[in-house]
């Protein structure tokens, strides 16, 4: 027997479960401290009630041998599926029943399709990333390139002109900085995916925090796209799903003749078997109108923090990006202190948690992520710590 030993070339722990350790390191030291954690993009909003009342609809017919499900259909049930297929409508975008998949999760799907890939395609993300993508193409082995996301590009970066990738991450709005492609931005990616023969990973998790209508909600919404990407989205962020688990992947037929949809099916037919019904019901009810206008409340209130955190920053003099169309603010660590040396500052003199934005890749050293996931009062309370601590500094 032989080891993947591709592990071995991955960073010793995955981002979030080093910043949980140092958290609970610091509350076990200090258990009068009430600690802030505005550090992973975890919801603290309940689901709305539309999701509820279909989970316990659900369950009873679960337990009713009339209404009893068993395995279900391979790809989603239809009654979500075609639910997603309305939501994309009011995108401007149509999609065939049979190019969405459902999931329990866009962080799955990004790491399982690489299955469709061979090993010796080069990789292309930008850094800072989502470690995710990084992490999973480590564990297979397959050649990274990065492109660089600056201050100087608002971290947007473009196509690189002197490389060749088979394969592209994008994220936007993006995790971690927060920072959101326009329509002209996003086309200048899909036609150079398109020149080059690439794929594009398109994770769409954060798409309903736009609002600004210049602004995509899909990849495809720009023309040509379902020639070159693949699309990843997720209820987590959407609808407070962080814990039910359901996403969706759109793999349009009209990429790679239909093979890579096909390829997709057979994968997943053959390592998945779906998600539960009672949460593919939950999930539709997302899709409803009463279930969007309920989000839609949830959003709102996440938004609100978004601002309230930018103003703050504002007020400080602090640079940051995002914020607007994301619950992501990736702001410049104070007095030109690292990412880790301001994170430990902050947790121990302030209580607050956030990300380090060197835990995304060298081009987030210097840079520090914050969520507006946190609860109001206590996102407040944050700012207000955070500001006293500079004023210290
Ligand atoms: C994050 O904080 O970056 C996200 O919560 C991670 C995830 O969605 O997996």
């Amino acid at each position: 027997m032989r080891i993947n030993t591709h592990y071995q070339d991955l960073e010793d722990s995955y981002l979030f479960s080093t910043i949980a350790k140092k958290v609970a390191q610091q509350s076990a030291e200090h258990p009068e401290q009430k600690i802030i954690r505005l550090g992973i993009g975890d919801v603290t909003l309940p689901l709305c009630p539309a999701v509820t009342d279909a989970l316990h609809a659900a369950v009873d017919e679960m337990g009713n041998k009339e209404t009893f499900h068993g395995y279900g259909p391979e790809q989603g049930y239809d009654f979500l599926r075609e639910g997603i297929r309305g939501y994309y409508v009011q995108k401007g975008v149509v999609l065939e029943a049979g190019e969405v998949f459902i999931s329990d999760g866009a962080k799955s799907d990004l790491g399982n399709i690489l299955d469709l890939f061979d090993r010796d395609n080069t990789v292309l993300v930008p850094d800072p990333v989502y470690p995710v993508y990084v992490d999973t193409n480590v564990m297979a082995g397959r050649k990274i390139l990065y492109c660089d996301a600056t201050e100087q590009n608002g971290f947007l970066p473009p196509p690189p002109q002197e490389v060749e990738a088979d394969i592209i991450y994008l994220c936007s709005p993006n995790n971690p900085t927060g920072a959101a492609y326009n329509r002209e931005q996003l086309g200048a990616w899909v036609a150079y995916a398109r020149a080059v023969g690439a794929v594009i990973l398109y994770d769409a998790a954060y798409e309903a925090f736009i609002q600004d209508e210049s602004l995509p909600r899909s990849i495809y919404e720009i023309e040509g796209a379902k020639q070159c990407a693949i699309e990843f989205c997720s209820l987590s962020k959407t609808a407070g799903f962080t814990g039910l688990r359901c996403g969706y992947t759109v793999v349009p037929l009209a990429l790679c003749g239909g093979r890579l949809n096909a390829m997709w099916l057979r994968r997943q037919t053959t390592k998945f078997n779906g998600v539960p019904y009672i949460v593919q019901r939950a999930a539709a009810a997302v899709f409803t109108p009463e279930g969007l206008r309920q989000i839609e409340e949830n959003l709102g209130y996440y938004r609100e923090n978004a601002r309230i955190m930018a103003q703050a920053l504002r007020e400080m003099g602090v640079w940051f990006t995002g914020g607007e169309s994301s619950p992501y603010i990736f702001m410049k660590c104070p007095g030109g202190m690292d990412s880790w040396q301001y994170f430990d500052l902050l947790l121990k003199q302030a209580g607050v948690v956030g990300t380090p934005g060197e835990g995304f890749g060298k081009n987030g050293a210097g840079f520090f992520r914050l969520t507006a996931f946190g609860e109001r009062e206590a996102t407040k309370e944050a700012m207000a710590r955070i500001r006293a601590l500079h004023e210290k500094l």
